[in-house]
């Protein structure tokens, strides 16, 4: 068998790459919303940048759904990711974005989504409410093909699953380190972005993400509420795009072989204190 991210070089969510029909207003919402400031890019693109938070945001990436940007720990760490990746025959590119270091990468999945790999070029501390981007997910017509690639070619591990009644996997919940997911997948009807969510450092920073979005008259999509898979605290609000953002608090650790979970299909699962959210 062969090893996982987690025990051979751990990656986290980084940044995202967001594509809009109109970048200008979906940045406006980022900045002031997120605590976000902008960072020169040499080819025009929007980056902004706050605390344990980043995203990109351009009118012309190729695709609808954003590219989902990881880092590890070492230079060492990613030449032995690449050259995992390349023995497993997938194709590696250049990412260049002023939030890596040179030598980042970027592979496609199944289903054409990017997804890249790099070292942080770092940013200044900046103020702003505590979150850091942790996990994203997504909507998938062929969740078994797309969580193969991820497990078997990346090396991402399965934390749990979501299983229906008559024994169709329907939510897979994919890690990279000690977090319980970094990246997930919905089985669904389009291949869209379902969500991607900010890890704040106790519920009383929720309190305050609520307040901050009640005063900007933002209304609550989805909680709140706490998930069974990774039993974390969270309520998710839209962007102007109709994005989904979610911000959570005691997202649990797994350890490296721990045995993933299987959940029962149904509200309870998605939202122990009530109603859920559940894709079609
Ligand atoms: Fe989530």
């Amino acid at each position: 068998m062969s090893t996982t991210l987690q025990q051979a070089t751990p990656a986290r969510l980084h940044h995202l790459h967001i594509v809009s029909a109109e970048p200008r207003q979906l940045a406006d919402f980022y900045r002031k919303q997120l605590d976000l400031v902008d960072v020169t890019s040499p080819d025009g693109r929007i980056v902004l940048t706050g605390p344990g938070r980043a995203v990109e945001i351009s009118d012309s990436l190729s695709g609808r759904q954003p590219c989902s940007c990881f880092v590890v720990d070492t230079e060492a760490d990613l030449a032995a990711l690449r050259q995992r990746l390349v023995a497993r025959n997938v194709t590696c590119e250049p990412a260049d974005s002023v939030l890596y270091r040179p030598g980042a990468f970027m592979i496609r999945d199944p289903q054409g989504r990017c997804v890249s790999f790099g070292l942080t070029a770092g940013s200044p501390s900046r103020d702003g409410l505590p979150a850091r981007l942790q996990h994203t997910v997504f909507q998938t017509t062929e969740l078994e093909r797309v969580v193969a690639f991820y497990t078997e070619a990346v090396g991402y591990a399965i934390s749990d699953e979501v299983v229906s009644d008559d024994g169709k996997t329907m939510v897979v919940f994919l890690r990279s380190d000690d977090e319980h997911h970094s990246l997930a997948f919905f089985q669904g009807s389009q291949n869209v972005w379902d969500h991607h969510c900010y890890e704040t450092n106790e519920w009383n920073d929720i309190r305050d993400w609520g307040d901050r979005f009640a005063r900007a008259e933002v209304p609550i999509f989805f909680g709140p509420g706490r998930h069974g898979p990774g039993d974390n605290l969270f309520f998710m609000v839209t962007d102007p795009d109709g994005n989904r953002l979610e911000f959570s608090a005691e997202l649990v650790r797994v350890g490296v072989g721990d045995t993933p979970g299987v959940w029962p299909h149904n509200e309870r699962t998605l939202n122990s204190w009530g109603r859920a959210w559940v894709r079609t």
